[in-house]
C-alpha cells in the first residue's frame, strides 16, 4: 500500500481521549444495564405480591359465590366473574378455566373501571399460562404486557393478571434517563479530557518545538552556535516529559561540543594553509629570482645545467601558482568578505578573451555579447580569475582546433557566463566531483599541462562566494560552463 493511502496516524492526545471516552461509556453502559435490571426484577417483585393478593381475592369470590350480577358467560356452575371481586383494581383481567373451557374471560378497564370481555385471542392466551400460582409474563394481543397467575380451585383454574404497563413505562422512562445521563457524562468526559490532554502534552509539544529549532539550524558548516535549549522548567528528571527534555539538552550539548571541536579544526588547518602558503611565497620569489639571475649568467654554462636551470623556473612558476590558490581557497574558506564593487563583466570578458586568444593561438576563440554593457557586484580581480580557470581549461584539456565560444546574457536579474566548447569532454567519471579540490582528469594533456586539479575548485569558491551558482553539462563535442551572477543593483 502507498504511503499516501495509508490511513493518516492518530496523535497521541486523540488516542487518549478515545480511549478515555471508550472507558467512561463502557462504564455508563454497565451502571445503566445493572440498574434497568434490578429495576424491572424489583417492580417484577412487588407486582408479583400484588398479583399473589389479587388471584387470592378472585379465587376467594369464585369460591364464596360472590355478590355481584352474573356475567354474559355464566359458568357451568352459575358462579360470577371473579372480576367482580371487591378490591380489583382497574386493568386486572380474570377468567375460570374449566375442562378446557374458559369462562368469565374480562378486564375491568383501565379508564372507567367496568368489566368488559377479552376478545378470543386474549383468551387463548389465558389457557396457556402454567397452573402453578407463579407469575408469568405474557403479551395480551390488544392489551399489551401482562404478568398473569393460574391457580387452581375446586371450582376450576381462576386465571388472574395485572397489566405491566407500569413496569414497562418505569423501565423505558429510566432506560431514557440513564442514557441523557451517560450521554452527557461522555460529552462532559471528553470536553474535560482534551483539556487536561493538552494541557499535559504542553511540555510535550515544547520540547518538540526545541528539537524543530535544532533541526533547522545549518550544521554542516561555518561556526554553529547550537544555543538552543529545552526550557528548564520542562528537564525535571522526575516527570517523563522532563526525562526527555534533559535527555534532549545533554544531546544538545554534546552535539554543540563536537561541532565546535570540528569547527575549531577547520579553522587550524585554513589557518595552517594559509601561513604555509604565505611563507612558501618568499622562499619561491628567491628561487625564481636566482634562476633568472643564473640565465643571464655572461659565462657560458654547460647544456645540461642549461636545462636544469629552465626546469627549475618553471617548476618555481607552477609552484608559485598552486601556492596562490591554496591561499586563496583558504582564505575564501575563512569566509573573508570579498570586494563588491560594479564590475562590468562584458569588459571583463572581452580582455580575457583577448588574453587567451595570444595564449592559445591554436583554438578558435567566438565572442558573444550582449550589446549593452552588464555589470555586476564582486570583486573584479576573482571574477576575472573565474574566467581565465575556464578559458584555461577549455585550452588545455581539448586538441587544437577546438572553437571556444565565450558568451554573456542577461536572464532576468542574473548576469550568465558560458564558456562552451566542442572538445572531447570532461570524463563521465570525473563529472560528478570535477569542482572538487584536486580532482582532475589523469590523461597525458593534463599531467602534460602541469595541472593540479584547483582551477575549477577556485571557480566554484569565488562564485559561491558571490551567492552565484556554477553548473557544469559536459557530453564529447560539447562541454558547458556555466556561471549564474547577480545584475549589479539587482535586489538580493
Ligand atoms: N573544458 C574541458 N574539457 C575537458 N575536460 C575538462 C574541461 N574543463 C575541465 N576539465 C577536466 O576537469 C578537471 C579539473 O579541472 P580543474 O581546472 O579543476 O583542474 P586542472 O585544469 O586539471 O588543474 P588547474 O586548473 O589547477 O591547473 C581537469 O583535469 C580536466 O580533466
Ligand atoms: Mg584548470
Amino acid at each position: 500500500m502507498s504511503s499516501s493511502r495509508r490511513r493518516r496516524p492518530w496523535t497521541l492526545r486523540t488516542k487518549l481521549i478515545a480511549q478515555l471516552v471508550v472507558v467512561v461509556a463502557g462504564v455508563c453502559l454497565v451502571i445503566g444495564v445493572v440498574t434497568v435490571l434490578s429495576l424491572r426484577s424489583f417492580v417484577l417483585q412487588q407486582l408479583d405480591t400484588q398479583l399473589v393478593d389479587a388471584s387470592h381475592r378472585a379465587q376467594a369470590y369464585v369460591e364464596g359465590g360472590g355478590s355481584g350480577e352474573r356475567g354474559p358467560h355464566p359458568g357451568p356452575d352459575h358462579r360470577p366473574p371473579p372480576v367482580g371481586a371487591p378490591g380489583t383494581g382497574p386493568g386486572t383481567v380474570t377468567a375460570r378455566i374449566v375442562d378446557d373451557v374458559v369462562y368469565d374471560a374480562k378486564q375491568l378497564t383501565l379508564q372507567a373501571a367496568e368489566q368488559q370481555d377479552l376478545t378470543p385471542e386474549a383468551t387463548a392466551v389465558l389457557t396457556t399460562v402454567p397452573v402453578d400460582g407463579q407469575g408469568h409474563s405474557k403479551d395480551l394481543p390488544g392489551l399489551g404486557e401482562y404478568r398473569l397467575m393460574a391457580v387452581p380451585t375446586r371450582l376450576g383454574v381462576v386465571v388472574t393478571g395485572l397489566p405491566m404497563v407500569l413496569a414497562e413505562s418505569l423501565q423505558t422512562n429510566l432506560s431514557w434517563v440513564l442514557s441523557a445521563v451517560a450521554l452527557t457524562g461522555l460529552v462532559a468526559a471528553a470536553g474535560t479530557g482534551i483539556l487536561i490532554v493538552r494541557r499535559t502534552l504542553r511540555p510535550l509539544n515544547r520540547v518538540a518545538a526545541t528539537a524543530s529549532r535544532v533541526a533547522e539550524l545549518p550544521l554542516d558548516r561555518g561556526e554553529v552556535a547550537l544555543s538552543v535549549r529545552v526550557p528548564e522548567s520542562d528537564t525535571d528528571p522526575r516527570t517523563e516529559v522532563g526525562r526527555v527534555g534533559a535527555a534532549l539538552n545533554r544531546m544538545l550539548g554534546h552535539i554543540g561540543n563536537a561541532l565546535r571541536a570540528r569547527h575549531d579544526s577547520e579553522t587550524r588547518v585554513r589557518q595552517f594553509v594559509a601561513d604555509a602558503s604565505h611563507e612558501l611565497r618568499t622562499p619561491l620569489a628567491a628561487i625564481r629570482g636566482y634562476a633568472e639571475l643564473a640565465k643571464r649568467s655572461p659565462e657560458p654554462v654547460p647544456p645540461d645545467v642549461a636545462h636544469a636551470i629552465g626546469r627549475v623556473e618553471s617548476e618555481s612558476a607552477r609552484m608559485t601558482t598552486l601556492v596562490d590558490d591554496l591561499l586563496l581557497l583558504a582564505r575564501l574558506d575563512s569566509g573573508r568578505p570579498l570586494e563588491r564593487r560594479e564590475v562590468d563583466l562584458s569588459r571583463l570578458v572581452t580582455d580575457v578573451v583577448g588574453d587567451a586568444r595570444i595564449a592559445g593561438p591554436a583554438h578558435h576563440w567566438q565572442l558573444d555579447l550582449p550589446p549593452d554593457p552588464v555589470t555586476v557586484a564582486g570583486d573584479d580581480q576573482r571574477l576575472h580569475q573565474v574566467l581565465a580557470n575556464l578559458l584555461t581549461n577549455a585550452r588545455t584539456h581539448t586538441p587544437a582546433g577546438t572553437t571556444v565560444t565565450t558568451a554573456l546574457r542577461v536572464d532576468g536579474e542574473d548576469a550568465v557566463l558560458s564558456v562552451v566548447d566542442d572538445g572531447p569532454g570532461i570524463p563521465p567519471e570525473l563529472q560528478p566531483s570535477v569542482f572538487e579540490r584536486f580532482a582532475r582528469g589523469d590523461s597525458s594533456r593534463s599531467r602534460a599541462a602541469g595541472s593540479t586539479g584547483l582551477g575549477l575548485a577556485i571557480v566554484a569558491a569565488v562564485v559561491a562566494a558571490h551567492d552565484g551558482v556554477v553548473s557544469v553539462s559536459s557530453e564529447p563535442g560539447h562541454t558547458s560552463f556555466e556561471v549564474r551572477l547577480r545584475r549589479f543593483g539587482a535586489l538580493s
